[in-house]
């Protein structure tokens, strides 16, 4: 598939939902399950917070200015070896003792909704620490999740390679993990703006594995993943509040429409060399990793531009009916 036949046909998708829509767009939210997210919370006491100076200085900032008590349950949830999303924070003071009472979102999978790419095997979900904002936090898993790629692409041009495959599909396996760099570096730009650093990436050692697994982990990863993180990249270009982000993911969205081409480009290479019962089984893990995103709850983060509920299922939709479905070749 021509990168400049799936753009055009990614962009109509875009338009096409944003049409449907209209330009207000559709408020995020809702009463659905919510399938990316866990809300958990703790309630957590110090008794010796002058033994760190660092948490000294914390504290009184806190008592003079309720707004700096952010970074004081950052650190207890830090120290407390806790991670996630911090949504609420309650600090009293009693004796000597501080007492925090704290709110916080997990991602299950370790990635937000909505921030996607091409994950290699074996990646570990990070321990994240605790951002200042929410928009801190998205930024940051998406770093991780850009800086992720870098590996699955560096490993899929090893693959490829070792497979026999045409030298220009690992050429662009290696020129996408360029691109995987410079996207990293974007989102952990925008994630220290607001207060987000991004966690280290750790994969566990790859395996050899069959072509027949290299085909099934792109059909979801390139053809699937990749190709919605294209139309999502492509909708936040033009829905994103400020010309900062807007930048951002227009560069990303014309990169990932690339990864997208290549992942099914080398779709076509495998399943030319795949026997039908593994052709059937890619397919299979092609149409299931359709249907999980379609069963994704957008995550409620109108300011950085992301899809809501109602956009999102058009999005898919239409993405399915183009591309999806068979009706591209
Ligand atoms: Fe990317
Ligand atoms: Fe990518």
């Amino acid at each position: 598939m021509q990168v400049k036949r799936l753009r055009s046909v990614l962009r109509e998708v875009v338009i096409a939902s944003m049409a449907a829509g209209g330009c207000a767009g559709n408020p995020l939210g809702g009463s659905g399950p919510d399938q990316c997210v866990d809300h958990k919370s703790a309630t957590l006491t110090r008794s010796d917070p002058n033994a760190n100076a660092s948490l000294q200085l914390k504290i009184e900032s806190c008592r003079v200015d309720v707004d700096a008590c952010i970074t004081l349950c950052s650190q207890i949830m830090n120290d407390a070896q806790l991670s996630g999303d911090l949504k609420k924070c309650d600090v009293a003071f009693g004796g000597g003792d501080v007492n925090v009472t704290v709110a916080y979102d997990v991602f299950r999978d370790g990635a937000p909704c909505g921030s996607i790419g091409r994950r290699p095997e074996g990646l570990v979900a990070p321990r994240r620490t605790p951002a200042e904002t929410a928009l801190g936090a998205w930024f940051a898993n998406t770093a991780w999740l850009e800086a992720s790629s870098i590996c699955a692409f560096l490993q899929l041009a090893k693959e490829l390679r070792e497979h026999g495959a045409p030298r220009a599909l690992v050429r662009l396996a290696d020129a996408s993990a360029r691109d995987e760099v410079r996207h990293a570096a974007l989102m952990s730009k925008l994630a220290r703006r607001f207060g987000g650093e991004p966690p280290a990436v750790e994969v566990t050692p790859p395996r050899d594995r069959s072509l027949e697994a290299l085909a099934i982990e792109n059909a979801v990863e390139g053809c699937v993943r990749e190709t919605w993180g294209a139309v999502v990249a492509l909708w936040q270009s033009q829905r994103a509040p400020d010309a900062e982000m807007r930048a951002a993911f227009a560069l990303i969205a014309r990169d990932e429409v690339r990864h997208a081409a290549l992942g099914w480009a080398i779709d076509r290479w495998a399943m030319g060399r795949l026997d039908h019962g593994a052709q059937v089984r890619v397919a299979l893990a092609r149409e299931a990793a359709v249907k999980a995103l379609a069963d994704e709850r957008p995550e409620e983060l109108p300011a950085i531009g992301l899809p809501g509920i109602a956009e999102a299922r058009r999005l898919h939709a239409q993405t399915y009916s183009s591309l999806w479905n068979g009706g591209l070749s």
